[in-house]
């Protein structure tokens, strides 16, 4: 299956009703690093740092960062733009804006029933959202909580090819559209904060996190409301007895595939009625692989930093990849987009829509569900602007004149 053109007008989707807070502490907040602190000041140290940090060094986590700043606009200042739409499309369907929400486990450590609240806020604003085959809320539950949303299923490929085919199945008959695979993923990453700060996943009660998690009150209180969100929902039913968190999270380390190849990837290729992506695709050579494999679309993506300190940032891979799809499939990117000029670069450089990671999280952390509407209407509100200075009325007019390298 591949898409290559933006559908007609007729299958846009308009950008749903979520709109920005205009008062309280959330109001005040019109940046990333805004609600970065909003979270730091809310959650354990252990827990911030755990979705803050990076691989290492953390260079590629600033990377990320300072390759985005050193892109600079082209606008063209006299042009009609009166009449603008964020509004893209692919897969054959209309996407209201062109960004979604990237797939991340360990949420329900920030917020109750966070993937629920992710998936219905997506499916409110017309755009995607990729549930983390880690998450706390199983594939069933996210398609009760958003029925008629873009639902993208993320996998870490296990060793038992049956169970990766019963988690497929899973998805494919609560609707899910499109299957993403990780591939940047087989071994743990070396996180110099986490391994500093003690952290594990279930959280351990050491003394220093008992310490930690009292000096957060309200974020215990909140997180007590629901322990379960910190299990592995999709996971549970593979337990057999005895679900608990530990069991869980023992289950998914002893099955995850620590070694993938090309030759693992497709039975799921063929297992998957639908589009199927890989995310974590930063070269030519790995994109003519994924072409030649059959996929549909390709995430550029270094993890936001996480796994290969080192790796080159998302946005500068960029274009090798899309050049190597020559556009017989779409290319997205995540990993450092805090604004909605960051997706406008992307889209420059030939990426269909960018994916969030870190500023939905926090978003989350700083206020639930009233923090995730915020963040996502701030992205919608950014990229119009932006798309209105560079004198474009549709996302698809951009293309790599629109930046230069500084
Ligand atoms: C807390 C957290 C958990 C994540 N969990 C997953 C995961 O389970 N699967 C996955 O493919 N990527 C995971 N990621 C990576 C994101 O999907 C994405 O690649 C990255 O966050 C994008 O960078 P950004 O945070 O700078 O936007 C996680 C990221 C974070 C911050």
């Amino acid at each position: 299956m591949t898409d290559t053109s933006l559908s007609p007008q007729g299958t846009l989707v308009p950008w749903g009703d979520l709109r920005m807070a205009s008062s309280g502490r959330l109001g005040q907040a019109l940046t990333f690093a805004d609600l970065r602190l909003m979270a730091k000041a809310r959650l354990p140290k252990p827990i911030f740092d755990y979705v803050d940090g990076g691989g290492e060094s953390e260079l590629t986590l600033e990377w990320n960062r300072s390759a985005f700043d050193e892109l600079a606009f082209r606008p063209r200042t006299v042009a009609a733009i009166a009449d603008r739409s964020t509004a893209t499309s692919f897969f054959g369907r209309g996407s209201a804006a062109p960004f979604g929400i990237c797939p991340m486990g360990g949420l329900g450590m920030l917020w109750p029933k966070a993937d629920l609240i992710n998936a219905r806020l997506a499916a409110r604003a017309g755009i995607p959202f990729v549930l983390a085959s880690g998450a706390g809320s199983s594939i069933e539950e996210v398609a009760e909580a958003a029925p008629d949303g873009r639902r993208w299923f993320q996998l870490y490929v296990f060793t038992d090819l049956a169970l990766n085919k019963r988690l497929l199945g899973r998805a494919q008959t609560a609707g899910f559209e499109a299957l993403v695979v990780t591939t940047d993923t087989q071994i743990n990453p070396k996180r110099i904060r986490d391994i500093r700060n003690g952290f594990a996943l279930p959280m351990k009660l050491t003394p220093k996190n008992v310490l930690e998690f009292a000096s957060r009150p309200r974020w215990l209180w909140n997180i007590a409301r629901d322990p379960r969100s910190a299990l592995m929902g999709n996971l549970v039913q593979e337990l057999g007895a005895d679900p608990s968190a530990r069991n869980a999270f023992d289950f998914f380390r002893a099955n995850r595939k620590r070694s993938v190849g090309w030759e693992d990837l497709k039975p799921l290729r063929d297992a998957w009625r639908g589009p199927m992506l890989l995310k974590g695709i930063v070269t030519a050579e790995e994109t003519a692989k994924a072409l030649a494999l059959g996929v549909d679309g390709v995430v550029v993506s270094n993890h936001g930093g996480r796994n290969l300190d080192g790796t080159l940032p998302a946005i500068e891979a960029l274009p090798d990849v899309v050049s190597a799809a020559g556009g017989r499939i779409p290319v997205f990117l995540d990993s450092g987009i805090r604004r909605g000029a960051d997706i406008a670069k992307a889209l420059a450089l030939g990426a269909r829509a960018a994916f969030i990671g870190r500023p939905v999280a926090f978003a989350l952390a700083a206020s639930g569900e009233a923090g995730v509407e915020h963040v996502l209407a701030m992205f919608h509100d950014e990229v119009d602007r932006v798309l209105g200075f560079l004198g474009c009325t549709r996302v698809d007019q951009l293309d790599p004149s629109y930046v230069v390298r500084r």
